[in-house]
């Protein structure tokens, strides 16, 4: 289904909206440029962020699969893997042949096979993928890609070609996920060009009809931004992320309140929150993408419905330090949806490296004594889940953050640690964490006995 520029329907075909997702016209260039193959094309050229990204694709389908294997009796696992805006397959950078995400997304299975096996050799890595495009000639080249690449068996099997818009070609990947077992693990990569591409609807049905669906969504904050600058009356596509008329008046009016400037960050922060409402996914990691090549951010953001996957999505923007960007101070609470804050106050220096690591560190000294005085005043026993788990979203902490906070209150006498472990019989004894540097989601947190005369804790309860 191929878009015409109708102002009446404002999306993708509007101009600028897409302008960050597709190469640059080179000049002279025979063809076009753009995501475009077919037989005789030259291949796509790869932008640094497109290569950011697929960094981020495989590095969380290598953190998913291994998670969800930890356990050495198991010996199986069936996934579905829906790529919803495939392309092609293969880019050109500097003259190199590069694999696009489908190609990248089997390798990274591939790979995690291969570790797999090796410990345990009949191990069922069962993987279903989808590849979706809504130009056949794209999934045609894909296809003729996968076949010079020794894969021809598993299409129609193993590997499903769909050639359709993503909207259209759900209903179908749904009910599949569905029959493939009762778990309906699948991850879903939604590469949009902008921001309309992939209803907020969507993402809801598969919240809601999955039990544990993920989906790392791309989101052109700016080119949103951008059309509700230049374009006041014609705002239907809108409803593609459940704003209606309503909504997008206060949105504009929120310029008059906010000037120019605090406009746009207020209405990143409003859109944000927005989404996150809208989708239905209890967990969620949004972070920015910063392609140096362009003035224009793009979000990607992590929806799911599990505490650990948000805590597996957060570990691969540490490992990817230099390219992503979080969008909020160090810590827990670190987006305020305040209008007057700017939520990228501080962004440009927190890059998911050793200074940011610090910073982090050093706020959560301050903020876990808060957490747990109020905590142990509930009562209740508190736990490490029971303490971050519901503050795991708009923050860039993950878990080994968090333990290296709590063993440093614990070797300064402010906390006592409590664990399970097994002794020789087999049998589940409580342990306490006297040097450990890691810890157990359930491990206990408790007020020691002998509180220190100067102690955050002097007050507790
Ligand atoms: C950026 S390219 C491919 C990106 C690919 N994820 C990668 O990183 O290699 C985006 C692709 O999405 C396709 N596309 C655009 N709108 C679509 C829609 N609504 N549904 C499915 N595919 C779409 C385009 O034809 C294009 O091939």
């Amino acid at each position: 289904m191929s878009k015409k520029y109708n102002p009446a329907q404002l999306g993708l075909a509007l101009p600028g909206s897409s302008q960050l997702a597709r190469p640059q016209r080179v000049i002279g260039a025979k063809y076009k440029t753009g995501y475009h193959w077919g037989p005789g094309k030259p291949l796509p050229a790869l932008g640094q962020h497109s290569i950011a990204k697929h960094d981020i694709y495989d590095n969380y389908v290598d953190r998913y699969i291994s998670t969800l294997t930890k356990n050495h009796v198991q010996s199986q696992l069936k996934v579905t893997i829906v790529d919803g805006f495939c392309g092609g397959g293969l880019y050109d950078l500097d003259g190199a042949t590069i694999s696009g995400s489908p190609l990248r997304l089997i390798e990274a299975i591939e790979a995690a096979r291969m570790t797999l096996t090796a410990r345990r050799e009949d191990f069922n890595l069962d993987v279903d993928f989808v590849f979706i495009d809504e130009k056949a000639a794209h999934v045609a080249f894909l296809r003729d890609e996968l076949i010079k690449r020794g894969y021809g068996n598993l299409i129609g099997n193993n590997i499903r070609l769909v050639a359709s818009t993503f909207e259209e070609a759900i209903p179908d990947v749904i009910t599949a996920i569905r029959k493939k077992g009762r778990a309906h693990r699948s991850l879903f990569f939604l590469d949009q060009y902008g921001w309309s591409d992939v209803k907020l609807a969507t993402v809801r049905r598969i919240m809601a009809e999955l039990i544990n669906p993920e989906v790392v969504l791309t989101f052109m904050v700016d080119s949103l931004i951008n059309l509700l600058h230049e374009k006041t009356s014609t705002l239907s596509a809108l409803a593609a992320i459940d704003y209606a008329r309503e909504d997008v008046r206060a949105l504009l009016e929120m310029k008059d309140e906010n000037g120019a400037k605090g406009w746009k960050r207020a209405i990143q922060n409003t859109v944000y929150k927005h989404i996150l409402d809208c989708t239905g996914a209890a967990f969620y990691t949004p972070f920015f993408v910063h392609p140096p090549e362009s003035h224009r951010d793009y979000w990607l953001i992590h929806l799911s419905k599990h505490h650990q996957a948000r805590e597996e999505m957060g570990n691969v923007f540490w490992e990817t330090s230099n390219t992503m960007e979080h969008f909020g101070s160090a810590g827990l609470n670190a987006l305020g949806f305040d209008p007057n804050v700017d939520v990228r106050q501080g962004m440009m220096d927190y890059m998911f490296d050793d200074d940011a690591e610090a910073r982090s560190k050093s706020q959560l000294l301050e903020q876990i004594p808060l957490l747990l005085q109020e905590s142990w005043k509930n009562g209740g026993i508190v736990t490490k889940r029971s303490l971050f788990e519901s503050r795991a979203n708009d923050t860039p902490v993950v878990g080994k953050l968090v333990d290296s906070g709590l063993a440093k209150l614990r070797d300064e006498g402010e906390v006592v640690i409590l664990g399970k472990k097994r002794d020789k019989n087999g049998e589940l004894k409580t342990v306490v964490r006297e040097r450990a540097d890691q810890f157990q989601w359930d491990d206990e947190i408790q007020f020691p006995r002998e509180p220190r005369l100067f102690s955050f804790f002097t007050d507790a309860a």
